[in-house]
């Protein structure tokens, strides 16, 4: 039930908030990206892998100790500390989680204002607006900024709300909206010619890539992103998970959420583009390997629908209403994580600390925007290839290194009388002990 620092009021709120964190750009776009530039089915194959194997038990790592500390990633991690040098240590892995969620929020807030603008595109072209359509579309100072200030209102507005009346029931609201406007673009997809031809590129590995390093250096990346690992953000989240709940089931479940709609995205956009190819599009670049990034999705899947005639309008304002509505459930997230900080370590009140943070992290896609070509990558690689991985590191030393395996154990059992004689307990421990720690260090330093 809800505390009086707020808390999830149910089950279901739970998974459909943290799935809703996970489940975003990272699955629709980047999951579908990597696999494109990735060689196919092969990257899906070691991506499923290393999702299960590796960032689930860090996943887990964040959300037990969320709510074993009940407040904000500092202070949960502080209270686990046992002297001084422990504390500053918690300071330093918690805020440099809330640090990261926020970066990662002043670029992903800029890309999602994108997506608002092309779901208003088609609506402006339906009117008979042609001018606003094409402007919405056209990159620009003024367009950046108004989609950026638009989409990052929304993330305000609800963060304002708390965790019941805001998270909660707005993630139960997007969550399902997404999924179903998900399968109904699969589904119309599927019937146009092409599609066959894309399913087989998507779904037939070629076994002989599956252990190239740079492949499993962006999957693991892709997996820590997509669970948003490292941020803060699981650990705020777990702290407003009921004690009666059994941990490690609710986390398989929100995993198994992100992992399959990453998988559903891949779905839809890859045949997709080989859609797009039997009606003249190109979409293999010089090297031969398929278009990736921007260019997929403000490029070839534009294209495709405008070549379905009226129809397309309808099928592109989905589309993007689908990627806008995954960006807003993580958005939300990432701006709790600061906003809960502030809210429990500087008693301030929770609207008050959501606009202010809000307009902080605002000014700071601001001056992303205005230096667009070197920013946005710059703040992108800064927090997600290295703020994600190290920090995630440090919440497994966390738990393996300094708390109490007995504490742990004590934590987990809560909600879950028999984890101790699970498959789970007999290999999680040892595995965030050493297993994912050394991974995660070794993809990090393969990725500099
Ligand atoms: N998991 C989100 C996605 O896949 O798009 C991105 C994300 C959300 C990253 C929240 C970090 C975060 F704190």
């Amino acid at each position: 039930m809800a505390t009086s620092r707020g808390g999830f009021s149910s089950r279901l709120g739970f998974i459909m908030a943290a799935a809703g964190s996970a489940v975003g750009l990272g699955n629709i776009w980047g999951f579908p990206t990597q696999t494109a530039s990735n060689g196919g089915a092969a990257f899906v194959l070691v991506y499923l892998v290393l999702a299960f194997c590796l960032a689930y038990p860090a996943f887990m790592a964040e959300l037990l100790i969320g709510r074993y500390g009940q407040a904000n990633a500092v202070t949960s991690l502080q209270k686990m500390s046992k002297n001084l040098w422990q504390k500053r240590f918690a300071f330093f892995v918690g805020f440099g989680g809330i640090i990261c969620a926020a970066l990662i929020l002043s670029f992903y807030g800029i890309i999602a204002g994108w997506m608002m603008s092309y779901a208003v595109e088609p609506l402006a072209k339906i009117v008979g607006l042609n001018d606003v359509a094409s402007w919405v579309i056209s990159q620009g100072l003024v367009r950046n900024l108004f989609f950026t200030a638009f989409f990052m209102s929304f993330t305000i507005f609800i963060i304002r709300r708390g965790v019941e009346q805001g998270i909660e029931k707005w993630s139960k609201r997007l969550m399902p909206l997404l999924i179903g406007l998900l399968i109904l673009l699969i589904i119309y997809v599927m019937t146009l010619d092409g599609a066959i031809e894309g399913l087989k590129a998507y779904l037939n590995p070629d076994l002989s890539r599956v252990f190239q390093p740079d492949l499993i250096v962006s999957a693991l990346g892709q997996a820590f992103f997509s669970l948003s690992l490292g941020t803060s953000v699981m650990v705020i989240y777990g702290s407003y998970i009921s004690k009666k709940e059994n941990l490690v089931q609710l986390g398989a479940q929100v995993t198994l959420i992100d992992v399959s709609i990453a998988f559903l995205a891949g779905l839809l956009i890859i045949p997709a583009m080989y859609v797009a190819q039997s009606q003249g599009v190109a979409i293999f670049a010089d090297d031969g390997s398929l278009i990736a990034g921007p260019s997929m999705v403000f490029t070839v899947l534009p294209t495709l629908f405008t070549s379905m005639g009226f129809i397309g309008l309808f099928v592109g304002f989905a589309f993007f209403v689908l990627m806008s509505v995954a960006a807003l459930t993580s958005s939300i997230s990432m701006l709790e994580g600061p906003v809960s900080y502030a809210v429990e370590r500087h008693d301030m009140a929770r609207e008050k600390a959501t606009t202010l943070i809000g307009i902080i992290i605002f000014i700071l896609s601001v001056i992303i925007i205005i230096n667009l070509d070197f920013m946005l990558d710059f703040v992108a690689t800064l927090a997600t290839q290295y703020g994600q991985p190290i920090i995630a590191m440090l919440c497994c030393i966390f738990v393996g290194w300094i708390w109490n395996r007995s504490d742990v154990l004590a934590e987990i059992k809560q909600g879950n009388d028999t984890v101790e004689h699970s498959f789970f307990w007999k290999i999680w421990p040892w595995y965030t002990k050493f297993v994912c720690p050394v991974a995660i260090g070794f993809v990090f330093i393969h990725s500099l």
